[in-house]
């Protein structure tokens, strides 16, 4: 896709606090701090539009974002950091979940994974859930920076055996060098041309 506008719409935490249902969207999950926000920001080539920050459990609500007027993202804040407090940890699963679970125009979840670590069962459940509801999902590995390439690739192994797949289910992501960006707008592409209905059916 490329990217003429970018915009952010509105931030909510429940149903009719949502923008009105209408262009697909693609909503990134993670944990707290593993750069969604800034995975989002590379996507649109815009250093500032979703705020990232190195405290953990900054975004605790659902941002979503318009895109070029037809598509829409949605960040969603990240699971699972241990110092957020009890009071946010306990919404943040209804939040997400009744938002994944109810959203027609949602057409997949990009789910983010640190590169140096290895999915614990908070990631295992969110993926079987999440392939429970039918709901497509893309998982990148991020801060892919961070590690030398033969590290890199043992990491990617590691996390496919751990998740039971192979390697050629996963991406590897940097928002600081930008490696694998053309894959992620790749397989986002493929989400929103899925279920596509063609303009013309044809002779
Ligand atoms: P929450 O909204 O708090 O859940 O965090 P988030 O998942 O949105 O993470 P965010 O994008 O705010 O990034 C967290 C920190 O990681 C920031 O200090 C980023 O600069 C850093 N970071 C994000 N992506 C990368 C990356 O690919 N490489 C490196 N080296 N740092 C990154
Ligand atoms: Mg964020």
């Amino acid at each position: 896709m490329q990217v003429k506008s970018a915009e952010f719409i509105k931030s909510a935490v429940k149903p009719d606090q949502y923008p009105p249902a209408g262009p697909p969207e693609i909503a990134f999950a993670g944990r707290s701090n593993v750069g969604k926000s800034s995975l989002i920001n590379t996507l649109l080539n815009r250093k500032h539009l979703v705020k990232t920050s190195s405290t953990p459990g900054r975004t605790q609500l659902l941002n979503f974002f318009d895109i070029n007027g037809d598509t829409v993202f949605v960040d969603l804040p990240g699971y699972g950091y241990a110092k957020v407090p009890a009071r946010i940890k306990k919404n943040w699963g209804p939040m997400v979940e009744k938002f994944l679970a109810t959203r027609k125009t949602l057409k997949g979840v990009v789910l983010i994974l640190d590169i140096r670590r290895t999915p614990q069962d908070e990631e295992r459940d969110f993926i079987d859930w999440l392939l429970d509801n039918r709901i497509p999902v893309i998982l990148v590995l991020t801060k892919a920076d961070k590690l030398a390439k033969n590290k890199r690739i043992k990491q990617m192994q590691a996390i496919a055996r751990e998740l039971d797949i192979t390697t050629d289910d996963l991406i590897c992501f940097s928002a600081k060098t930008r490696m694998g960006l053309s894959d992620v707008w790749a397989a986002i592409d493929h989400l929103l041309a899925e279920g596509a209905m063609p303009s013309d059916p044809g002779p």
